[in-house]
């Protein structure tokens, strides 16, 4: 659902701002803190209610405000009229979301707007704890399968009961293994859409990346949270002495992870920054092109800093693939020379400058 107009109050630096972004690519360069950063951050919270950068919304709040507010017009179809769309958060902490004149919920306004970042942490995909990788595996899955929503939600409240059952040290044998079953139930049922997912996204991965990088195999390898060749049940009452003692269920969907492996190795050990940089853009664009062919509709691109790490080449590469996809992306660099001469003149590219918290047209 491309953004068509943008209305961003007490968001870090920008008091109040209005712009007009193109349905496709839009620049926005500017000065270090001008605010473009913030820019996509207003974006981030339209379609999330929160930053990405941080979890405490009083360091995305304007200082001195005492709540935040995007408000914007988006395409519902392809050229099709407009419908708003808003969030708002207050620090006493009352959030509201409305789309198209209707109160609506957290999961409506992120499929609304299916998001994707690449900035300066995207380097924790690959670094960063494994939860990391299960939030990028499970918005594949939460946008490809109805089903998942519910399925999350559920098994989230069974880990959390089966946890805090083991935190007081006895449970009634019959107690637990009602949980252990319903775990196990929502378990298989997780992991078989994850899996599913990941083979999926697998050809659009290695399409992507033979394009950004090629030269450079890296091969993507789902890992359930548990051993699979014994039953989950089986292992739940295997390691319960041990998840008595540490006061939590070791076992599970809740350690499944991503595993990436560049040449035979460990690819956060193995790749230089630049190629990071690369294989996550890869990721994150397959999974993209894969929404496409699921949804048939794009996704909104935040891409803060494009050119840093990047030598000139690969800056074009990944800006060209960019253009051949319908996204739309939000684009920020310091030096807008850095992407100029890039767009064929058929692609509708916007571009804006940003200073002091303002924002506007720079062609
Ligand atoms: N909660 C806040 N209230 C007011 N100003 C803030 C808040 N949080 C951050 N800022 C300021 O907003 C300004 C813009 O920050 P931003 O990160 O958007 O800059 P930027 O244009 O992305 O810069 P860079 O090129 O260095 O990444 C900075 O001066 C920053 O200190
Ligand atoms: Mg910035």
């Amino acid at each position: 659902m491309p953004i068509r107009k943008l209305h961003i109050q007490h968001i870090r630096n920008l008091a109040d701002v209005h712009f007009d972004p193109s349905p496709r690519i839009n620049i926005l360069h500017g000065a270090n803190g001008s605010g473009k950063t913030s820019l996509l951050e207003g974006i981030h919270f339209l379609g999330l209610t929160r930053s990405f950068r941080t979890s405490q919304l009083r360091h995305l709040v304007r200082s001195g405000d005492e709540s935040c507010l995007v408000f914007a017009q988006v395409e519902a179809l392809p050229g099709g009229a407009l419908q708003p769309l808003g969030v708002e958060r207050r620090l006493d902490g009352e959030v509201r979301m409305r789309h198209a004149g209707q109160s609506i919920e957290l999961a409506q306004l992120a499929q609304l707007l299916p998001l994707q970042v690449i900035d300066s942490d995207t380097f924790l995909l690959l670094e960063g704890s494994p939860s990391i990788r299960r939030q990028f595996i499970d918005w594949g899955v939460f946008h490809s399968d109805r089903a998942f929503i519910q399925l999350w939600r559920g098994f989230r409240r069974v880990l959390k009961q089966r946890n805090s059952l083991l935190k007081c040290g006895k449970i009634d044998p019959r107690l637990r293994r009602i949980w252990d079953r319903e775990f196990v139930a929502f378990a298989e049922q997780i992991t078989q859409l994850r899996e599913q997912y990941i083979e999926l996204l697998k050809p659009d991965f290695e399409a992507t990346l033979g394009r950004l990088l090629g030269g450079v195999a890296v091969e993507l390898r789902f890992s359930p949270g548990w051993d699979r060749k014994t039953p989950l049940d089986q292992l739940l009452e295997d390691g319960l002495a041990r998840d008595l003692k540490q006061g939590f269920t070791g076992v599970g969907p809740q350690r499944a992870d991503l595993k990436l492996r560049a040449d035979g190795h460990n690819a956060a050990e193995r790749l230089s920054r630049g190629q990071k940089k690369l294989v996550v853009s890869a990721l994150k664009l397959a999974q993209g092109a894969l929404f496409y062919r699921l949804n048939n509709r794009p996704c909104i691109y935040l891409i803060d800093d494009l050119p840093s790490e990047l030598d000139e080449r690969h800056s074009r590469l990944l800006c060209q693939f960019l253009e051949e996809t319908s996204n739309q992306c939000f684009i920020t660099c310091v030096d807008p020379a850095a992407l100029d001469g890039i767009w064929r003149p058929d692609t509708a590219v916007s571009r804006f400058r940003v200073e002091a918290g303002a924002i506007s047209p720079a062609d």
